[in-house]
């Protein structure tokens, strides 16, 4: 479809046809004149002709503007516009472009541009948003020094860099760093700053301040002890100090992603900024430190360093979350956060990399790059980081990363200077390694073992599974780390890191005095599926005596899966031998509690199914949520007594605290709450509700007497409490949908859409119904396809307002041709429903196109 016009729907964009803009911007003016119906919006752009481009034709990008007028060098213009954007002819040398230009920020749905959230105007830029501001080479090639000037009554006006001049009625700002459009960012409103300071390293003082609506105040401390953590930690890990007199956040309710790492002004989703222990669970404390340090980093990983285009999108969030992970790590439980990143991967990339939407990390081609900011992008990019980590080791690492800084400071990068950093600094061959960044698909990694006189053999297998467009794969390098535990228990060979390279490889341990248990994979050392053939002993042999904690939890949780595979498809009891195995590891108090707690969580449905499915057994989504249920039940009356001492003597005394230590105890008293409750019909649950003073101790109370279907009364005394709380009640909806019998999710769903607080234009709302209904895989592959009917009619009614949110939805289809006949007829069926439709956004045309193909 190469012919359709330029950003129309069809239009396909290819990395192989990147070519630089024709011009420089040398720096950029803007004034916004702010009204809610009619913002006016002037700038002032100084274009240098671009000595390594052509400048035969002058395009600015710009989508639904008004122009009131134009001029080259003081000279009115009248160009040629477009729905993309206008063309123009311009002088030879260098010129001054003028435009004036009429925006509606209150009618913007899509919350991309500038747009209002609860009476306050705020902007989302990235990737392409910018071009619904004003006319503008909006690409991340294009960089440069912005002065900004907002006029308006609004007490709080913000922009990036540093304030230069405020007085009645307007506002100005300076950022000195040269940037792409998609940082650019501009809030105003009646907000309130919780302020704090930071001295960096070199003594430079910095003004802190986290901007929040009336009424949320008491809701910043937490995220800004995380702001200021994180810029010492960026200091102290990677060397890297903040290069302005004031960093601000802000938090707003309508956002369509997490947070925004705009420069010198963050804009952040409010439910990963604000937090108090009232509101707020564990969980959610966990998440707002990462995501703030995350949107932190990307001070010098994105902005800093920022991409050439966006097919180089990981090259910032890969590395980003790759560094956020490693300071949780720090600041938290380094093998709890590992276990849990691979339970995240496995449930989000995994699935996307298994079927119609897999991608490489760096795709080839795009139609809506909205639609690229995925688990593929994000965490299998971060992967990719920690394997090239692993290969070359720390202090290799470091010396790479100080060069990547030294070397590309003010660039807009690509993963080619990225890898050639890590060349450099290593004298590494990274050729094949780069297959990671280029082929879709995990690979499956067989092992087999042998064992002759003393010598122990691995035998590796490596093979990826055809993904669209890619129907073969070249072996990948594969860093898999192994130890070897004797038969006593001991750990006989400490952690070494094999590297794999060819598509079948052996290696071998000699001078063993007797065969050993392989631990292999250990700390998930490379995204893959491992496909190891052992027994149920083996696996207990491990769970029991693994000094890799992840490989220890691997044991466990692959002992679980064995058991409940079997259960689903043999109709075989509940395995003796993992409930007893578990029994051991969750009563050993020499074990982090949070360790234990994920150690008792079974394997998700999801996971279920993808692994019948590819063992060739159609997944029936019911049964396995049965199973689940059945397998649930038998814990719980194994080991009662043990699960009741646990519940007690985890409990947390006194006053809340959010830190890791207190959470973990949170976590496996809560998660044998959960199974009591299936014993004593919900006693311990409805005590702990009523004396809980912190949102951990309520959502787990409460969550446990739905899964019972015990909840109507506490269900309503929480909605009375928490109706004027818009994140709380986020929980509310979503809870409903998520613990619902599976032949009532689609009812329930459709039921909370008619609730008067349902607001579809609120993507936390949407997303609290319609992504609970998505990820609850028995209610939404219910056999009567009401669950199917019912997404599909909202991702329509909401495609007309905010085409971005609803495509991320689309993915809720992606696994449906893991089902039966029947099921797969009534999704098609839904897809060929949507995409029919007339004026579908292309972000969703894309994204259902690419599901149904
Ligand atoms: N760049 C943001 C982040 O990862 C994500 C984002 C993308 C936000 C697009 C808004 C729009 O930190
Ligand atoms: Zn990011």
């Amino acid at each position: 479809m190469k012919d359709a016009a330029p950003g129309t729907t069809g239009e396909t964009i290819y990395l192989a046809d990147y070519t630089p803009f024709g011009w420089t911007v040398e720096d950029v003016h803007l004034t916004f004149r702010l009204a809610p119906e009619s913002t006016r919006v002037i700038s002032k752009i100084r274009f240098v002709p671009n000595p390594e481009a052509s400048q035969e034709r002058f395009f600015l990008h710009g989508e639904e503007l008004t122009l009131v007028s134009a001029k080259i060098d003081g000279q009115s213009v009248s160009p040629e516009i477009t729905e993309q954007g206008l063309t123009c002819a311009v002088p030879k040398g260098a010129f001054t472009w003028e435009a004036e230009v009429e925006i509606a920020p209150a009618k913007n749905f899509a919350l991309e541009g500038l747009y209002m959230s609860n009476g306050m105007y705020c902007t989302q830029c990235e990737a392409e948003g910018f071009r619904k501001i004003t006319y503008y080479p909006d690409r991340p090639d294009v960089m440069s020094v912005f002065t900004v000037r907002i006029e308006g009554d609004e007490p709080v006006k913000l922009s990036n860099g540093n304030p230069v001049a405020s007085g009645e009625g307007f506002a100005e700002w300076h950022d000195p760093w040269p940037k792409p459009a998609y940082l650019f960012a501009l809030v105003a409103g009646e907000l309130v700053a919780h302020p704090d300071r930071f001295t960096t390293r070199s003594g430079k003082d910095v003004e802190l301040n986290i901007y929040v609506r009336p009424g949320d105040e008491d809701k910043c401390a937490f995220g800004m002890e995380a702001l200021k953590k994180s810029m010492k930690w960026d200091e102290d890990v990677y060397g890297r100090e903040y290069d302005l007199d004031i960093f601000n956040i802000v938090a707003v309710d309508d956002f369509n992603m997490g947070a925004m790492e705009n420069k010198g002004l963050n804009i952040f989703n409010s439910s990963c900024v604000l937090a108090s222990p009232e509101t707020s669970t564990d969980a959610n404390f966990e998440r707002i430190e990462a995501i703030i340090a995350h949107e932190y980093f990307h001070n010098w990983t994105g902005n800093r360093i920022t991409c050439r285009d966006w097919f180089q999108l990981c090259l910032k969030e890969g590395l980003t979350v790759f560094r956020d992970a490693s300071f949780t790590a720090d600041m938290r439980s380094e093998p709890v956060k590992r276990i849990s990143d691979v339970i995240d991967l496995r449930a989000r990339q995994f699935r996307e990399d298994n079927g119609p939407l897999a991608h490489p990390v760096r795709p080839e081609s795009f139609q809506e790059i909205n639609n690229f900011y995925t688990a593929t992008v994000y965490e299998k990019g971060a992967e990719v980081i920690g394997m090239l980590k692993r290969l070359v080791g720390d202090e290799a690492y470091a010396k790479a990363l100080d060069l990547y800084f030294d070397r590309h400071d003010g660039d807009a990068a690509t993963i080619e200077d990225w890898l050639k950093v890590f060349e450099d600094a290593t004298g590494r061959d990274l050729t094949q390694f780069k297959r990671w960044y280029s082929q879709a698909g995990t690979p499956r990694l067989r092992v087999s073992e042998s064992w002759d006189d003393g010598t122990f053999t691995l035998t590796f297998r490596q093979e990826t599974p055809p993904t669209p467009g890619q129907p073969t794969k070249l072996p990948q390098v594969l860093p898999i780390a192994v130890g070897l535990i004797g038969p006593n228990g001991d750990e006989v060979q400490e952690t070494t890191l094999l590297e794999m390279t060819e598509a079948e490889q052996s290696f071998s341990f000699s001078g063993l005095g007797a065969r050993p248990v392989p631990s292999i994979l250990r700390g998930f050392s490379a995204p893959v599926v491992l496909q190891h053939e052992t027994d149920t002993e083996t696996r207990a042999f491990l769970l029991a005596h693994d000094t890799d904690p992840y490989n220890r939890w691997e044991a466990g949780r692959s002992l679980a899966k064995q058991a409940l595979l079997r259960m689903i498809t043999e109709g075989a009891e509940p395995d003796p031998a993992y409930l007893g195995a578990l029994q051991t590891v969750i009563t050993d108090e020499t074990l982090d509690p949070a360790f234990r707690a994920l150690t008792l969580a079974l394997p998700s449905e999801d996971d279920l199914a993808q692994t019948l499915h590819e063992g060739g057994t159609t997944p029936d989504p019911q049964l396995i949520w049965e199973k689940r249920e059945e397998m649930r039940e038998a814990m719980a009356r194994w080991m009662p007594d043990q699960l009741a001492t646990l519940y007690r003597v985890h409990q947390v005394p006194g006053e809340y605290r959010p830190d890791a230590e207190p959470a973990a105890a949170r976590a496996l008293a809560n998660t044998a709450l959960g199974l009591l409750t299936r014993l004593d019909g919900g006693e311990a649950a409805r005590a702990q509700y009523a004396s809980a003073d912190n949102m951990t101790q309520q959502l787990a109370a409460l969550t446990a007497l739905l899964s019972i279907g015990a909840a109507e009364t506490e269900l309503a005394a929480f909605y009375e409490q928490w109706k004027e709380d818009r994140l709380v009640i986020d929980k509310w909806f979503s809870m409903q949908v998520a613990f619902a019998r599976p032949e009532e999710t689609a009812d329930v769903a459709a039921a909370l859409v008619a609730h008067p607080d349902f607001d579809m234009k609120n993507p936390n709302r949407f997303r609290a119904v319609f992504g609970a209904l998505s990820m609850s895989q028995a209610g939404f592959h219910a056999p009567s396809g009401k669950g199917y009917a019912l997404l599909a009619d909202w991702l329509i009614k909401l495609d007309a307002l905010n085409p971005q949110t609803t495509a991320r939805m689309c993915a809720a289809f992606q696994t449906w041709k893991r089902f039966d006949a029947g099921r797969q007829a009534l999704i098609k069926a839904e897809l060929e429903r949507i995409a029919a439709r007339e004026g579908l956004s292309r972000d969703v045309s894309e994204m259902v196109t690419r599901i149904l193909n």
